[in-house]
């Protein structure tokens, strides 16, 4: 479709974006519009460029400097999506580019290829292969920068957000390289390509650590309440599920460790096999250690974040009710059952005393699992290797948006 020089309209067939982000080596097959105020709501677009590509580099890069703020037409939005994923290593790398804006480039066409994976069905030939391939083009061209410690910046800016499966799992893998990289010391690759890779299939493992959880029914997977034995077992084959799809995809066998055991706890209680210590595999370590992180000073339906420097305090606490706090658990898997009797005057009614008696049972429910998360957050450090945790907050704090001293 050819697009005209000008349009006047209220701005929804227009769509904002950062000047700076046009490689000016690249072909791009879009053009440039600006935005001036016309009447009331209505703008008038005038195009700047009608093809980015058809001037010379150096006069291009000039122009692009001297742009604010310049506007694509929804026609050719698909056009500069495809670009984003192309060059996405090129804004991502730009000193210029203002770090909440490669944050949210990074974090939508990471989304975008993580609910691919999560709604792909493995069971036909080929596509895990594709997924996991897609996977792979996208973490290697963000991962000079999701491995730098500045880019932490952008991980601050999406603390306190509301938990989403695909953003948690993509923050699970940008932790995760980040800590990597600074952290070289404790991996021994045998060249420079060796610890790139091992960046890489870390990062994969975090962006595809809960896929298996699609295996898991919603109303298990969302329930509020206590989970019965049954739905407690159900919730936690998400790591094997996630294994068994990503089995035929040829994921290495690194990444499939840290997917594997990234619930398995330092001292022996966290499933799916109760490995304890050096039995855990490092990465899965690291990848436990992220995800718990993560998970803490996300917002949820039914809890507030927390923030980085309290959920820490949380994770390398001692829990002084650590018995008790066992105790809870085992309720759980043991599936024992909460007394509830109803007390409805109407015995005749049994449709009414058993809605009754289901209500109570809720309430209770809902008690238990408030009073666990309590107790829960008395201190987590039973469940993390304390020298990685300890080398954890030591890389964050490393970043001028956390304040972590006080920890160390
Ligand atoms: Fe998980």
């Amino acid at each position: 479709m050819n697009l005209q020089i000008e349009y006047y309209n209220d701005g929804t067939d227009f769509h904002e974006i950062d000047p700076l982000s046009i490689n000016p080596e690249y072909l791009t097959d879009f053009s440039i519009y600006e935005k001036l105020q016309y009447k009331g709501n209505q703008y008038r677009f005038r195009c700047l460029l009608l093809d980015p590509s058809s001037i010379p580099k150096e006069r291009l890069m000039e122009l692009l400097r001297s742009w604010k703020n310049v506007y694509i037409h929804e026609h050719q939005a698909k056009n500069y999506h495809q670009y984003l994923k192309d060059n996405l290593s090129y804004i991502l790398n730009h000193d210029e580019i203002d770090i909440s804006k490669k944050t949210d480039t990074l974090i939508s066409l990471s989304t975008e290829v993580v609910k691919e994976s999560f709604e792909l069905n493995f069971a036909k030939a080929g596509c895990g292969k594709k997924a996991l391939s897609n996977i792979h083009q996208l973490i290697s061209q963000a991962i000079e920068f999701i491995t730098d410690i500045n880019s932490l910046n952008g991980i601050a800016n999406l603390i306190g957000h509301d938990y989403d499966t695909h953003t948690h799992s993509i923050k699970v893998g940008w932790l995760m390289a980040t800590f990597i990289n600074a952290n070289k010391d404790l991996f021994t690759p045998k060249k420079d390509h060796g610890f790139k890779n091992l960046l890489i299939q870390a990062t994969v493992a975090g962006l595809l650590h809960d896929i298996g959880k699609i295996k898991i029914p919603s109303n298990i997977l969302n329930k509020n309440g206590k989970l019965d034995n049954l739905e407690y077992i159900i919730i936690q084959s998400h790591t094997a599920y996630s294994v068994c799809l990503l089995f035929d995809t040829g994921i290495s066998r690194y990444a499939s460790q840290a997917i594997l055991y990234h619930h398995e706890n330092e001292d022996g209680s966290g499933y799916p096999t109760g490995l304890a210590s050096d039995q855990i595999p490092m990465i899965a370590k690291i990848c436990h250690i992220a995800d718990v992180f993560d998970a803490l000073t996300s917002k949820r339906s039914y809890k507030e974040s927390k923030s980085p420097y309290e959920a820490l305090k949380i994770m390398a606490g001692n829990n002084p009710y650590l018995d008790t706090l066992k105790k809870f658990e085992k309720e759980v898997s043991d599936n024992v059952k909460i007394p509830a009797t109803a007390l409805v005057r109407d015995d005749y009614d049994i449709k009414l005393r058993r809605l009754r008696e289901k209500e109570m049972m809720e309430e209770e429910a809902k008690k238990r699992v408030e009073a666990r998360t309590k107790l829960r957050d008395q201190g987590m450090v039973h469940c993390f290797d304390k020298e990685l945790l300890k080398r954890f907050i030591q890389t964050i704090n490393r970043s001028e948006s956390f304040e972590l001293s006080a920890l160390l």
